[in-house]
């Protein structure tokens, strides 16, 4: 596993600070165990768990992720750490990682839209058996709860606006599909076998450390990257689509928060979002601000197959169920995520040169 302490790209983003007063010591010497603690959100949320004091144990097969954050977390703070590279899929895997843990949270997936409509089967496999292997592993561990990370995608293309947790689900990939499906695993695991469950519907996570080198890339470093190279970035469809575009403090918050309670949270799901709606073609203009691009507007390629419409948060329930309010909106959170990608794709692309 390669190790650079130095190296800008592994740094946590977010003051633990900005967590601590939400959840006090809750975590404070708490073992948990954290799937697809390698990726992009599972990072940011090992980074505030370590720095609350809970013991972790990541698993994760790192298939869509490098260990080079896991090396920096471990190196911070080594009797805290432990990593278990394996699949959700592998249930002596999953012992392992969930032997004495009193929360899990669970993250791994294949997280793609696109990828799910090529690959349909093994995007159920993992998100929806994947997600049926961890609940039982929990729930066999002793763990007192799991905290499924959940998708908007479940809404799919209803045009009620904002989207409430009691509005039918229309998935319309097969990647909502398993998501949505990952839900109703959640809440019959309360139901039926005695531990408790949460689901938090994400919308439109971003932030450092996302992916942007894959032809699946999340937006916002989709667009950054091709800048950055001096390139146009490609909106598919006309780029009046919206979305609820939602930095990652906010996500790890509500995985915090919801693992904190201490009310029974019986399989609900949640919404968590910043309840703001922004087009693609706002958060393009924004970014280009921010990057102080001349020219180089973005192209425009039609739509992509199961991609939704308009998307955006009621956050309500979430408050309510846990307390969740975003801590961090929209302008302050692209305002980081920008800079961070700017500098990291540069140096990337002066150390290829
Ligand atoms: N990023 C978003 O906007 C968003 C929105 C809605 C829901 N989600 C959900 O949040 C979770 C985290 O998403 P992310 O954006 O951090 O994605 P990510 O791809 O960065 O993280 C997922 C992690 O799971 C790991 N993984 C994949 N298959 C695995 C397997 N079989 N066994 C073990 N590990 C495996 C990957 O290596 C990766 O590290 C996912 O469940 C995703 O569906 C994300």
């Amino acid at each position: 596993m390669t190790r650079r302490m130095s190296d800008p790209r592994t740094q946590p983003e977010i003051s633990p600070d900005a967590y601590r007063d939400r959840v006090q010591d809750a975590y404070q010497d708490l073992a948990v165990c954290v799937t697809g603690g390698a990726g992009f959100i599972g990072g940011h949320l090992c980074d505030a768990l370590v720095a609350l004091g809970a013991r972790v144990t990541i698993l994760d097969d790192l298939s869509n992720a490098d260990a080079r954050h896991v090396g920096t977390l471990i190196d911070r703070a080594p009797e805290h750490v432990r990593f278990i590279q394996g699949s959700i899929l592998d249930p002596s895997a999953l012992s392992e990682a969930m032997d004495g843990v009193s929360r899990v949270f669970h993250l791994a997936a294949l997280g793609s839209v696109p990828k799910s409509v090529e690959q349909p089967e093994r995007t159920w496999l993992v998100n929806a058996t994947g997600t049926m292997r961890v609940l039982k592993a929990a729930q066999q561990a002793g763990a007192s709860r799991v905290i499924y990370s959940a998708s908007s995608s479940a809404y799919g293309n209803n045009p009620t606006l904002p989207k409430r947790e009691d509005m039918a689900p229309e998935p319309e990939s097969p990647y909502a599909a398993a998501k949505y499906a990952g839900e109703s695993l959640c809440r019959s695991w309360a139901k039926c076998y005695g531990i408790d469950t949460i689901c938090l519907r994400y919308f439109n996570i971003f932030g450092t450390r996302q992916a942007a080198d894959s032809a699946y890339a999340a937006v916002i470093p989709a667009f950054i990257k091709r800048w950055v190279h001096n390139e146009s970035p490609t909106i598919f469809g006309d780029g009046g689509q919206t979305r609820d575009f939602t930095h990652v403090s906010n996500a790890v918050l509500a995985n915090l928060l919801a693992g904190a309670s201490t009310t029974n949270l019986n399989g609900e799901v949640v919404n968590i979002g910043a309840g703001v709606r922004t087009s693609v073609s706002e958060l393009a203009s924004m970014i280009h601000a921010r990057m102080g691009i001349e020219g180089l507007n973005p192209e425009h390629a039609p739509e992509r197959i199961g991609e939704v419409r308009d998307s955006v948060a009621d956050i309500t329930r979430a408050k309510e169920l846990i307390g969740y309010e975003p801590i961090t909106n929209l302008e302050d959170g692209l305002a980081t995520t920008v800079d961070w990608y700017n500098q990291a794709l540069r140096d990337e692309r002066e150390g290829a040169a």
